[in-house]
This record gives C-alpha cells, structure tokens and sequence, in this order.
C-alpha cells in the first residue's frame, strides 16, 4: 500500500481553507514552525507534538529578518526535497512552505518587537534577529491559527520571547517548548552542525562537557557561581573556541538575572546559556540547574 504522503501548501489562503476545515471537524492542530534543513531534533518536536494534537502543520521558511548583514543567510542549508522525506517518515499531515512574498508583500511595514527578555544573550551579538523572529512566528501563527506551537529548548531565549509575544498579543495558540535533542555524542542538534568540520566538532563538544561541569561545581557547593562560569569561560577558550559570547546564568521563567528567593528545600530554577564561536560557526546550547545559595 502507497504511503500517504505530507499535503504541501504554499499559500496562506491554502493553509488557512486545510485549517479550517480540521477545526471545523473538532480536530486539534499543532503547528512546528522551521526553517527547513531538517534534523533529528526537528523530527523529535513533530514526534512531540503529535501527542498533544491530531493534525501536525510543519512550517520551512528561511526568514531573511532574522539574519543581519553579515550572517549566513545566503548560506544557511536549504533541502526542500530531503525535507520532504523526513517529513513523510513522522507522517506529518502538511507543509507550509510559502516564499518571500507570501510572507512579505510589496509595502510590508510592521515590526513585532518584544521588550526586556530580548536583551542580552543571544540579543546582545545579532541585533534585530529576536524582532525578526517575533515578526515572522506572529505572521505564521496567524495564517496557521493553531492551537498549540511547539519551539526547541535549545533556542530557549527564543521559546521564551515566543511565549511572551503569544501571551501579550492575545494570539490563540498555547507555545510549548519541546525538549533539546543532542547527537550521540553529546552536541546539541542544530541545522548549523554542518557547517563543523571533524577537528571543529571535537572543539564543539567541549559546550555540553563544560555546562554539566559547571552544573556539578554549583549544584554540589564545590565552586562559587562566578568562579565556576570563570573557570568554564576559560576552558572553552582554551579548547579552541574563537570567542565566547556568553556563558550565563538566569532565571529559568523570565530569564532575568538570578534575584529570586530560594529555601534550602525550594532552590531557584535556574538556566545555563551559552553562545560561542568555533571556526566560522556559533552554537548555542543551555541546560537546567539548581541553585541554592
Ligand atoms: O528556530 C527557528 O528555526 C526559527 O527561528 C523560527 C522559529 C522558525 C522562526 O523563523
């Protein structure tokens, strides 16, 4: 027997008449929003998602608001027709994958900008990248009207802005975080691992290595906070990291610095996140930790 195969629209007009039409039939719609360049970490919030509805939207579009000038926009890997497959394999109900113009008509003029939490970490070294995500997932949700998104943990500042956005702009959609895959290895997944030559991946793992590290220092009192992010700093640099862009500690719900309160039985849940840069390529990662201090 033939395998059903994902329906591709192309058009809002067309995601929105599908939509409607499983909504109208009292299903439930999930919706993964991506930029393509498929990976096992993609497959994994689909698989997640599916648990939580009965028609799974997965959206490809590389939005060119969230690169500045001198990112990898012309570069970052587009493979539609492998994209495809994946999709066919986790028996996804639809693509949308609209272009450009669908997206951005001639005369597009407004900008979502989420205030606060899109300051510092990510923010702080791609200006604009966070009003370029804020502005294409309100677009995307809108043309979708799903009930429920689901975004990666490992872009967690992005899950978190995403969040905010949907709870502020009274958009009908609950936004969900769906747990961060890693390779075998340990790295997490991310469309940009290809870009790692063998020699750059072995400098690579050296991230999730030094955040557990880190955790153990704190969680267990051997080092202070700072010390142990100095020491991490250090390490990663020493390992052959061009740069570290930031190696922080926040709190997990609204990622502002660590202020609140916590009681030797209730310790603050917290957040370590870390940017650097390996060769041409930044990798991102982070992970939960307790603090009790
Ligand atoms: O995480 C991503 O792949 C993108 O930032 C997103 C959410 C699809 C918006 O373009």
């Amino acid at each position: 027997m033939k395998k059903p195969s994902v329906q591709i629209v192309r058009t809002k007009k067309d995601l929105r008449t599908q939509v409607t039409e499983w909504h109208m039939s009292g299903l439930k719609v999930g919706m993964v929003p991506t930029m393509g360049a498929l990976h096992h970490g993609h497959l994994s919030l689909i698989r997640e998602i599916q648990k939580h509805v009965d028609k799974v939207v997965v959206s490809i579009f590389v939005n060119p608001k969230q690169f500045g000038p001198n990112e990898d926009f012309d570069k970052y890997p587009r493979s539609e027709t492998t994209d495809i497959i994946k999709l066919n394999e986790v028996k996804t109900d639809l693509l949308y994958a609209p272009d450009v113009g669908e997206i951005y008509p001639d005369g597009f003029l407004t900008i979502v900008s989420v205030a606060k939490i899109t300051e510092g970490l990510c923010a702080a070294k791609r200006p604009g990248h966070f009003d370029g995500v804020t502005t294409v997932v309100t677009k995307l949700l809108l043309q979708c009207l799903p009930d429920v998104a689901l975004f990666g943990e490992k872009d967690f500042q992005q899950y978190t802005v995403l969040k905010q956005m949907a709870k502020d702009l009274d958009i009908p959609t609950e936004v969900m975080c769906g747990k961060l895959i890693r390779d075998e290895d340990g790295l997490a997944t991310s469309s940009r691992n290809i870009y790692l030559s063998a020699e750059e991946r072995q400098i690579a793992l050296e991230i999730p290595k030094t955040l557990k590290q880190i955790i153990s220092e704190i969680e267990e009192g051997k080092l202070p906070l700072q010390e142990a992010l100095d020491k991490g700093n250090q390490h990663l640099i020493d390992s052959g990291f061009k740069e570290v862009q930031y190696l922080e500690i926040r709190q997990s719900d609204d990622l502002e610095p660590l202020t609140q309160t916590f009681t030797e039985t209730s310790p603050i849940l917290a957040r370590i996140l870390v940017a650097a840069v390996v060769g041409k390529t930044r990798l991102i990662d982070n992970m939960p930790i307790k603090i009790y201090f």
